[in-house]
């Protein structure tokens, strides 16, 4: 099988990545699995004692079959496994950055060593209209983290302004900002943040993950080119519907600048 550029497979990435030569790929941005999906859980909202919490739609807390296993150890099997195979795909100096679970950052810090990924720093993501803590139990949930590593340990390839360099950034929660019915849609904005100073034009980046297509999105308006694997049928579809548009919206604003 030949792996393209600016493509989405609609397959287990465990199979399809084995197709991309090593060495080949200059960026993994990826949000795999969490195993956080609690099996047929809604939170109702219609009844909120509070006004202003009350909604039509229930929150759900189960993202659906790709996010249950069995075990830990059978998700940790299945991390090493991906991360192995993304590893021997990067290219020397390429950043290696993953959505993760806070609770389980560890494991992931404990394979990239073994690999011998050098760790970066945790970009924080801090969600401007999180979704509020009913039970008043612990403090609202506003952050999410993208951890980050590097193959060796070069200079980065387009640092930009210090203020752009933060390892933070603020933004709204997908109330706002979601394009698609995918539940776990990550916002373009914080993806073209991070891509941009780890790459420059052209080059490649790999998304296992892909879900609603966010990272080949965020590729395209940067001009990188990008490489992606989604299982789910639907999600795929969804994907290449926005990856589509995001082209013709390109090739459209370049017919308008060379005019
Ligand atoms: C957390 S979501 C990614 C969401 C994505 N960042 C977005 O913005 O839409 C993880 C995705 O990985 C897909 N997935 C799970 N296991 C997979 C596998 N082995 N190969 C390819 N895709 C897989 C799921 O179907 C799901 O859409």
């Amino acid at each position: 099988m030949n792996i393209e550029f600016n493509r989405i497979y609609n397959m287990n990435c465990l199979e399809g990545m084995k197709y991309i030569p090593d060495n080949s790929i200059d960026l993994l941005l990826t949000d795999p699995p969490y195993m956080i999906s609690q099996k047929n859980k809604r939170i109702n909202r219609k009844n909120m004692r509070t006004e202003a919490y009350r909604r039509e739609m229930d929150i759900n807390l189960d993202f659906g079959e790709w996010d249950h296993f069995e075990s830990e150890q059978e998700y940790e099997e299945f991390t090493k496994k991906w991360m192995t195979l993304t590893y021997n795909k990067l290219k020397n100096g390429g950043w290696f950055m993953v959505f993760f679970d806070k609770n389980k950052i560890c494991l992931l810090e404990k394979i990239a060593k073994e690999l011998g990924i050098t760790s970066k720093t945790i970009f924080v993501w801090a969600k401007t209209n999180p979704t509020p803590h009913f039970r008043r139990m612990n403090f609202v949930s506003a952050t999410e983290f993208i951890w980050m590593g590097v193959k060796g340990n070069t200079h980065m390839k387009n640092y930009q302004r210090q203020t752009e360099m933060y390892n933070y950034m603020l933004y709204p929660n997908k109330s706002t900002y979601g394009e698609t019915g995918h539940p776990t849609e990550k916002p373009i904005e914080i993806l073209k943040r991070i891509i941009k100073p780890t790459t420059v034009e052209n080059d490649v980046v790999l998304d296992p993950f892909m879900g609603s297509g966010s990272t080949a999105i965020a590729s395209i308006q940067l001009n990188r080119r990008f490489i992606g694997f989604e299982i789910n049928k639907e999600y795929y579809n969804m994907a290449m519907q926005r990856v589509s548009k995001a082209i013709s919206q390109t090739k459209l604003l370049y017919e308008v600048i060379e005019k």
